[in-house]
């Protein structure tokens, strides 16, 4: 197995400018808890109503996460953090070959090509621990999101149906998944 924490790397946006894609640091706590609670907030992106957990939380969740098992990267644009994602691997016997990911950016830096190089960042980890197959939930109306998994390569696998109320109406859950190549 390769080193799972992937060097930081640059990319650029749709505009040609640069971004960057590190992992978390325990400092990075406060502002992904604000990024969760935002993006819960707006109740059309994520399942979560909020972050769940205070900022000293996720800051302990960074520093003692194990790096084999998750997986938890910041993309920085100008010197401000624009958003994150999440990965988790299996970790039974029968599920180790699989991870799932959850991802988001703040409103003003959506749009602009980031959540490309965080998703490839991320897959780049995958790769490195062993994962096999990605997968992930999306809510059927987030046309943006699952643009860019089709973009990357993920394929509709299922469609849970009227798995969400979001605000006042029933909405399918689809996952998608990847299987990464060598
Ligand atoms: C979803 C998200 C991570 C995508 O990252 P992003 O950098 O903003 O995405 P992009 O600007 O590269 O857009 C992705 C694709 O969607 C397309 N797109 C944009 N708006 C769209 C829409 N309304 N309908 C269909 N496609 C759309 C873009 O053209 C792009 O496709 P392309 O690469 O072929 O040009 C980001 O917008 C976000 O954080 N959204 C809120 C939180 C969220 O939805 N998280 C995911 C939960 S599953």
């Amino acid at each position: 197995m390769s080193d799972p924490i992937q060097p930081p790397k640059t990319y650029h946006d749709r505009q040609g400018n640069p971004y960057w894609v590190r992992d978390a640091i325990p400092d990075d706590g406060p502002i992904l808890v604000d990024l969760l609670t935002q993006v819960g907030l707006e109740e059309i992106y994520i399942a979560d109503d909020g972050a769940g957990l205070t900022a000293e939380q996720e800051s302990r969740l960074i520093e003692q996460r194990n790096p084999e098992v998750q997986c938890i990267l910041v993309v920085e644009q100008k010197g401000q953090v624009a958003g994150s994602l999440e990965m988790i691997r299996g970790v039974m016997t029968k599920n180790r070959h699989t991870a799932i990911f959850g991802m988001a950016l703040f409103p003003e830096f959506r749009s602009r090509g980031l959540g490309r190089g965080l998703l490839q960042q991320a897959e780049a980890w995958a790769k490195a621990v062993g994962v096999l197959k990605v997968s992930l939930a999306v809510f059927a109306t987030n046309h943006q999101a699952r643009a860019l998994y089709r973009a990357l390569g993920y394929q509709e696998e299922g469609r849970r149906q009227a798995q969400y109320l979001i605000q006042g109406v029933y909405v399918d859950e689809l996952w998608m998944a990847k299987w990464l190549s060598s």
